[in-house]
């Protein structure tokens, strides 16, 4: 179990670092693709944070210099691109979610949010029968706690909505723990399995990230049901009908018969060290 847990319940670690870099890489190139998306069809943009925290976390400095949360950091990058979201922001703590309606008052982002108290489970469901005729772009992001609570089966019901065929999914998975926790007694929620998690939504084309191995095997699963979506090389997220993808779901439910490469058994290698987030734009120069 992640050691940290900051004020308003978040649990972070030596992964956070690793997790809010590659998230702010992703929200950058997923809004400036949809931005030249949006500029054609004038659809609305839908962002659902299911667990968003307070989006502004001093205590995140303890393993890196990155303080902003998911919800931030998404308006930061879709705003830049001049998107205005329409937000539903879940998370079961209050004080986080008035936190991140003052931080984004502050810091002047431009969004029309909602904000959802209580089990994401349930509020995503709510926040689906809420949802008007639109066709909408955007992304729903799972980043749950070390529990590993996805709601799977409630994402995949959003997800057979006609207006969110085109809504991206994002979740922060602990394969490690998901693992331990498909087979513990002790899970009083809702457990899936990895393999359920990772295929289990309902989108298409589903792409893995390298995971960042000093500690519980953290990787993004990344889904949607845009054929040209490609590999992300600068934060390593592979398609999983392609080698490397192949590679890493065999390293992540077989570790011992298939080390990834350049990582020792200890796991002593720092992935996020070698990551090079200097030339963002490269990923969708091909896009336009
Ligand atoms: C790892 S933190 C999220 C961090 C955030 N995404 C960020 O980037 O800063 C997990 C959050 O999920 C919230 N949470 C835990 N169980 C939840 C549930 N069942 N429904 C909604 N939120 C939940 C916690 O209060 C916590 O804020």
């Amino acid at each position: 179990m992640p050691k940290d847990t900051t004020s308003t319940g978040q649990q972070y670690s030596r992964s956070t670092p690793y997790k809010l870099k590659a998230f702010r890489y992703l929200m950058g190139y997923h809004s400036r693709v949809c931005k030249l998306i949006l500029q054609k069809t004038r659809q609305p943009y839908i962002y659902i944070d299911l667990n968003c925290g307070a989006g502004y976390q001093p205590d995140y400095k303890k393993f890196g210099n990155e303080v902003l949360g998911s919800p931030i950091i998404a308006l930061q990058e879709l705003n830049e691109q001049g998107i205005e979201p329409i937000c539903h922001f879940c998370d079961t703590n209050p004080e986080s979610l008035k936190i991140l309606e003052s931080t984004i008052q502050e810091l002047k982002l431009q969004c029309v949010a909602s904000y959802w108290l209580g089990d994401n489970s349930q509020s995503l469901q709510e926040i689906s029968q809420s949802l008007n005729k639109s066709q909408f772009h955007g992304l729903v992001y799972s980043d749950p706690n070390g529990k590993q609570d996805f709601p799977i089966q409630e994402i995949k019901s959003t997800f057979q909505l006609s207006q969110m065929q085109k809504v991206d999914l994002l979740m922060n998975v602990a394969t490690t723990y998901v693992k331990r926790w498909e087979t513990n007694p002790k899970a009083n929620w809702k457990v899936y399995p990895l393999r359920e998690i990772i295929n289990g939504h309902g989108k298409e084309y589903i792409f893995v990230r390298e995971p960042e191995n000093r500690s519980l095997k953290w990787t993004f699963i990344y889904a949607t049901n845009w054929a040209k979506q490609k590999n992300l090389n600068k934060i390593r997220l592979y398609g999983i009908n392609s080698d490397l993808g192949k590679g890493i779901l065999e390293h992540i439910f077989n570790p011992k018969s298939n080390p990834l490469p350049g990582i020792y058994e200890d796991g002593s290698i720092a992935i996020q060290g070698q990551l090079d987030f200097s030339t963002c734009r490269e990923d969708e120069a091909d896009e336009q």
